[in-house]
């Protein structure tokens, strides 16, 4: 789509450790001079995090969950994520819409064609050619085995309603996210997650080095 900018996307299940890496990467992009904007869905935008607040803490039946996740991606789009682009600016994002056919999709059992219009309304209709979607031009999937990522997190802290859920949810999760990279591969770039945090870490600037955004 028409812009100079960059949208970088972080995935994975809860505790596959991505946070971390977001913020190195910030902090490496501006060292070269980029301008960079770091973000999160759901929220990101003063109505978004409200939304948020919602979908993470209310027990609700997933087709309005879905709905309340791309009602504040849209927003998120439309006021933060899109405007910084079309400044030229890196959005580093942590989650997008991979998240929602993983979680709602894969986890919790929502139609994949249902995921698919909401992907279709809220991500057209922006700058660019008519009809044409705004997608990650990456996305980072830290890959994490479920059991991995239930022992990072036992006792970290408290958990949301997601993070409550069990193995089997979060292997669920996990298939999704592998289904969404297989459908995009040149999209995606799979770091295996359950390695050292130096390891990932070099695997991430190789994904940004190998498309020459990173010196
Ligand atoms: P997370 O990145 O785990 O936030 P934190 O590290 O602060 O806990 O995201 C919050 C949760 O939201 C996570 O469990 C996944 C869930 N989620 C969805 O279910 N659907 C979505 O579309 C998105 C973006 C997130």
């Amino acid at each position: 789509m028409g812009n100079s900018g960059r949208f970088i996307t972080f995935e994975g299940i809860d505790g596959a450790g991505k946070s971390t890496h977001i913020d190195a990467l910030a902090e490496r992009l501006r060292q070269q001079g980029a301008r960079v904007l770091v973000t999160r869905e759901p929220g990101g935008t003063a109505l978004a995090e409200k939304i948020r607040t919602l979908v993470l803490h209310d027990t609700m039946d997933v087709l309005c969950e879905a709905l309340l996740v791309f009602a504040a991606r849209r927003d998120h789009l439309v006021r933060l994520i899109e405007p910084a682009l079309l400044r030229g600016e890196v959005v580093l994002c942590d989650r997008f819409t991979d998240s929602s056919f993983a979680y709602q999709g894969g986890g919790r059992g929502l139609d994949a064609g249902v995921l698919s219009v909401l992907e279709h309304w809220v991500q057209g209709g922006l700058s660019g050619p008519e009809g044409a979607l705004r997608q990650p031009d990456l996305t980072l999937w830290f890959d994490l085995s479920p059991g991995a990522a239930a022992r990072r997190l036992a006792g970290a802290r408290e958990p949301d309603r997601f993070e409550a859920q069990d193995q089997g949810f979060f292997a669920r999760v996990a298939q999704g996210f592998q289904a969404r990279a297989m459908a995009d591969p040149q999209r995606f770039c799979r770091v295996d997650a359950g390695r050292e945090r130096q390891t990932v870490w070099a695997d991430v600037e190789m994904a940004l080095r190998s498309r020459g955004w990173l010196a």
